[in-house]
């Protein structure tokens, strides 16, 4: 989840090399920006203000509880709308339960490796979290100030825990005042997160295993399927989907989760989508479009849930603060939760359409979600994600193929 807006917050800068790397959380970028209000970002156009005729379309839920009739490669299926803000569609029986053992299959037959998110703290420095500027850390800006740095996610009895054994807190009041920061090596706090940490992956934001699965290199009857599925359901562009092509198939273990993030980032943000350069360059995810497909029956926990689905407003700082991003303990207090059943494809648009353009537009912030902790059991889930780029003529061109690795 990007912290883009937090840096309006920040009253010290510790200048700390390379920190992330140190905690072991350097990874490749996921989601990045957001289309706040603090951005002067119009987060609130639809498809149906759309001054030109769209280039994408998007599917029309109508509104929450309606049913419609999908025909899928001469079988209908009834589709579901969830919610309107994000909308959100649900297909059940999208898989039969032998496509969805078979992509599992070949999950664990190419080999799954452990899921990475990005850091922020590429540039080498924290940002203290002092929201509320008194020079003082409390419990609840030292948790955020973590979050954000390190991509891990603390609670209060973690942070006693610290505390007590680096001595941090001398007056005990469980402040952290400019004074006894400063005291502090860094260093030393580093340390005992890193170990913490490795002792406890599920402190992180996300905690899984993946396999990325190409249809056009593996040549598999049953994911070609299951592609074309994907096409006739999503009606768009099928070039779109033809030149970048994978799944990604994550196993969730016990205690596994994602906590609450965005798929896709802002469209404003200068860099261009990482599907169109070499991977550890700087980049955006462009991700129009997400299709989940759930491939197991979870023995305990592992929905999805969207937190703020249906919020009037969305203020990240404030989100953020409640502690609501964390999806161990506050999946439950989710606007919207969806069980995890096998077969099932839940699909939403991570972006608005331009109405100007009739190509995609700003990010939607209410598409915020992430899988909540799985108790028991294993969960095994396919993203399938739509990907543009502001070059559209290049994205609906056959003959452009980014150069990527
Ligand atoms: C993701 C994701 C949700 C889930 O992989 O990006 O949001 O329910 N997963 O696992
Ligand atoms: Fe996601």
């Amino acid at each position: 989840m990007t912290k883009s807006g937090m840096h309006t917050f920040h009253l010290i800068i510790l200048p700390i090399v390379l920190l992330c790397c140190a905690v072991g959380i350097c990874g490749e970028t996921e989601e990045q920006g957001t289309c706040t209000k603090d951005d002067g970002v119009d987060c609130g156009s639809t498809s149906s203000s759309l001054e030109v005729s769209p280039i994408i379309t998007k599917l029309d839920g109508v509104e929450v509880g309606h049913v419609q009739d999908v025909i899928l490669g001469g079988k209908t299926h009834q589709m579901t709308t969830l919610s309107m803000k994000p909308q959100v569609l649900e297909i059940k029986h999208f898989l039969t339960d032998e496509e969805c053992d078979h992509v599992i299959r070949l999950a664990k037959k190419d080999g799954m490796f452990d899921s990475v998110t990005n850091t922020p703290t590429k540039s080498g420095s924290v940002k203290v979290m002092d929201m509320n500027q008194d020079t003082a850390l409390s419990l609840r800006e030292f948790i955020l100030t973590i979050e954000n740095s390190f991509d891990i996610y603390l609670d209060e009895d973690d942070m006693l825990k610290m505390y007590s054994e680096l001595g941090m807190d001398r007056n005990g009041d469980t402040e952290i005042s400019r004074e006894e920061l400063h005291g502090q090596d860094p260093k030393s706090v580093i340390d005992w997160l890193t170990d913490y940490v490795d002792k406890r992956p599920y402190k992180k934001s996300r905690m899984s295993r993946q396999a990325w699965l190409y249809p056009s290199k593996i040549h598999d009857k049953i994911l070609d399927e299951i592609q074309e599925r994907v096409v006739s359901l999503v009606g768009l562009p099928r070039i779109l989907i033809d030149k970048n092509d994978e799944f990604q198939v994550v196993q969730y273990g016990p205690k596994g989760h994602y906590h609450a993030h965005w798929d896709s980032g802002s469209w404003a943000e200068k860099y261009p989508c990482c599907h169109h350069v070499k991977s550890g360059a700087r980049c955006k995810s462009c991700r129009f479009m997400t299709v989940l497909l759930y491939l197991n029956e979870v023995e305990g926990g592992g929905a999805t849930a969207f937190p703020i689905a249906n919020n009037e407003t969305f203020d990240e700082n404030s989100f953020r603060m409640s502690g609501k991003i964390n999806l161990h303990r506050h999946c439950e207090d989710a606007n919207l939760v969806v069980p995890a059943e096998k077969g099932k494809a839940i699909i939403w648009y991570n972006h608005h359409l331009d109405p100007t353009t009739g190509w995609v537009g700003e990010m939607d912030s209410f598409t915020l979600h992430g899988g909540c902790g799985v108790t028991s059991g294993h969960k095994w889930i396919a993203n399938k994600w739509i990907l543009v780029s502001d070059k559209r003529d290049k994205d609906l061109d056959p003959n452009f193929r980014p150069n990527r690795t």
